[in-house]
């Protein structure tokens, strides 16, 4: 009898060490533990062996089935931690990684524009993607047949809305709601019926600068400005200013700065001439003040905005504005 259960012992411990599984470890407790089990068996026919055998064999029985037992549970956390076999942890791997975020090449760009306009005392404002033809538009002297509008196609909302086409309705908010001084810029994402290419898409993000006071003269928007692109893209960077056409403001100025590319030589992104136009600027055009209820006659001011992508694109050397709202993770990662 004591050889026997040596003997189940023996096999009882080869199955749990060699089973793979939570059934293979659960089949081997029925077999060698379970009530059907030869060692149940003899547990159970104790009471017909004599004294002396009871005494030893039982005690047997009883330290046989504390040692299964033991060898059950070894086994069980070994299947459930998949340690050993084949498909298991194997903790000599190196580890992974964990994903670093960086900011948007977008998002960097804003951030080092608001820092250097904030260096030079304005303040940052905002306002809706959503706007009205008033804010959008009539308030800036487009009016409804103004030949200026069909530059600036957009998506309409129901109920008269529109997606603001540039980042000059944030002017008339805030002096709507504020008496001069006034000296803010207004970053944001603006909207145009645009055919996508490589230097256009239906949504892409401005810059608007705004300085109303009295008696604001144009040399300080241009020192402002030149100071601005300074701080930008360093001291010797060519800056020049040409007569341009927006409805609310006169004069009006287009600036370029030197290519960043080929450093004024010309090239494919310059196409050539060796000058990107990076911003519109002039004085705030009298109706303006007039439509926000300021008067023209007591307050000047002056105003800019300027392309966001397109300072991005320099400044990152990616030619193709597209890819900044693709958020393809392959693209950002690399610059
Ligand atoms: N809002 C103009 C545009 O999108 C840019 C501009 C802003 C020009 C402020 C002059 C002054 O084309």
């Amino acid at each position: 009898m004591i050889d026997r259960l040596r003997a189940l012992g023996a096999a009882a411990r080869q199955a749990l060490e060699e089973a793979q599984s939570e059934s293979e470890v659960e089949e081997a407790r029925i077999a060698f533990l379970g009530r059907k089990s030869e060692l149940n068996r003899i547990s159970r026919g104790l009471g017909t062996l004599s004294d002396g055998e009871r005494r030893e064999v039982g005690r047997a029985v009883n330290q046989l089935k504390s040692d299964l037992k033991g060898l059950l549970e070894e086994a069980k956390s070994r299947v459930a931690s998949g340690t050993g076999g084949a498909g298991g942890l194997d903790v000599t791997l190196p580890g992974r990684r964990p994903w670093v975020g960086r900011k948007h090449p977008l998002t960097r760009t804003l951030d080092r524009l608001e820092e250097i306009f904030l260096g030079l005392g304005f303040e940052v404002a905002v306002g809706p993607h959503i706007e009205d033809d008033f804010h959008n538009f009539e308030a800036l002297n487009f009016p409804a047949d103004h030949p200026a509008r069909d530059e600036h196609d957009t998506f309409y909302v129901e109920g008269g809305g529109l997606l603001r086409t540039h980042t000059s309705p944030v002017q008339i908010r805030v002096m709507q709601t504020r008496k001069p001084p006034i000296r803010i810029v207004a970053p944001g994402r603006v909207f145009r019926n645009e055919t996508p290419d490589a230097s256009h898409g239906s949504e892409f993000f401005q810059l608007e600068g705004l300085y109303v006071d009295r008696d604001v003269r144009f040399g300080e928007l241009k020192g402002v400005l030149i100071k601005f692109l300074r701080e930008l893209y360093g001291e010797n960077v060519g800056v020049r200013l040409r007569p341009g056409f927006f409805p609310f403001t006169e004069p009006s100025a287009e600036v370029d700065v030197e290519c960043r590319i080929c450093r004024g030589r010309g090239c494919g992104v310059c196409k050539g001439t060796g000058w990107v136009e990076l911003l519109g600027s002039g004085m705030v055009d009298p109706r303006v003040f007039a439509a926000v209820g300021y008067d023209p006659d007591e307050v000047s001011g002056y105003a800019f905005g300027l392309g966001i992508d397109r300072i991005a694109m320099m400044m990152t050397g990616v030619d193709d504005i597209r890819l900044f709202l693709e958020n393809d993770l392959r693209f950002l990662r690399q610059i």
